[in-house]
């Protein structure tokens, strides 16, 4: 068992990554700078919660200090629309928060990190077909959010090859699910929730291009499997999905499990961009990842937890 640090912990995917560490028997602190009580009250007697900023080294080494920290994965960021609105606090939050981490780990002899990059460091060249593309595709990101998360890869990259720090990179797609109705993954878990309370839905659309929808259970285990994983020879992965989906498909799913809802796709805001479709196959071979959930039983889930929340 391990002492393992979770920052941003109490967000969308954090709070799944704690729950499963829980019930793996590690130790768990969560730091987080607006810790979601919600998100965590499950978990408010056996987890450690210190309402913290990635970007102050001190606190985030103190903190990893006295728990004996022995693997980080490092969540806490500026998310999309976050990023588009203020800039400098997106590359904070994102750049020199991940180099934190990276200090941290070293300092304290960490044996793993995992970190969020996310699929939005590409966007889609010219040429693009719709393929699914390596991890060494090259779509220069116009966004505030792609552009910080493209600047960790590149700070992960140099910590590595100087000090041989086992930090793995992964590249979240749409990592849907209970835990937050805002931001840019928000406007899909916002459209179940409208369902689930009999309104209208509106599922974020790149059509043509499909998304490639993981449910939060299943982000959180490929987090936990690559803070585990141990040195390995490649940096980032893109992330194994079960499936891509077209907004309208996942329309259709959603009308499959309530008859008669009201869901239609509408276009992603400008600040998010059409990713290329990310090709997971080196995850799923070095770290020995498969997602497990379909579609229909993430989405099935959370139309049970909403429809027993006031909406
Ligand atoms: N959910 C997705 O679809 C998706 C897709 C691509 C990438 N990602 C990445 O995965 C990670 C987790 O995503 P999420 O959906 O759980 O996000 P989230 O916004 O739900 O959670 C992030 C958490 O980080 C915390 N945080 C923000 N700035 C912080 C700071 N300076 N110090 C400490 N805590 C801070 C927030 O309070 C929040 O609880 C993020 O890095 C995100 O960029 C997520």
């Amino acid at each position: 068992m391990a002492e393992v640090l979770v920052t941003g912990g109490s967000g969308l995917i954090g709070w799944r990554v704690v729950e499963q560490l829980l019930e793996q028997g590690h130790g768990v602190v969560v730091f987080d700078l607006v810790p979601d009580g919600e998100n965590l009250a499950p978990f408010r007697d056996d987890v450690e919660v210190v309402a913290g900023d990635v970007t102050d080294l001190t606190a985030l080494l103190r903190t990893a200090k006295r728990q004996g920290t022995e693997r980080i994965v490092h969540l806490a960021a500026s998310i999309a629309f976050a990023s588009a609105a203020g800039p400098a606090r997106a590359v904070a939050d994102n750049v020199i928060s991940s180099a934190n981490v990276f200090e941290t780990a070293l300092a304290l002899d960490v044996a793993g990190v995992s970190w969020a990059s996310t699929i939005a460091v590409n966007e889609t060249r010219p040429d693009y077909r719709g393929e699914e593309v390596p991890e060494d595709y090259r779509g220069s990101p116009t966004q505030a959010y792609g552009i910080s998360k493209l600047a960790c890869e590149v700070i992960a990259g140099s910590y590595r090859d100087s000090t041989g720090l086992a930090a793995i990179g992964l590249r979240p797609p749409t990592a849907y699910g209970i835990g937050r109705l805002t931001g840019g993954v928000g406007l899909f878990n916002k459209a179940v929730f409208e369902v689930a309370h009999g309104r209208p839905g509106r599922i974020p659309s790149w059509d043509p291009l499909p998304a490639q929808p993981i449910y939060n259970r299943d982000m959180a285990a490929l987090f936990i499997a690559a803070a585990f994983a141990g040195p390995q020879p490649q940096a980032v992965f893109n992330t194994p999905v079960l499936r891509s989906y077209t907004a309208a498909e996942i329309c259709e799913v959603l009308q499959g499990l309530r008859p008669g809802a009201e869901v239609e796709p509408e276009p992603y805001p400008a600040v998010i961009p059409a990713p290329p479709i990310g090709d997971g196959s080196r995850a799923r071979e070095v770290l020995g990842f498969e997602p497990h959930f379909t579609l229909e039983q993430g989405l099935a889930e959370m139309l049970d937890h909403f429809e027993g929340q006031p909406g």
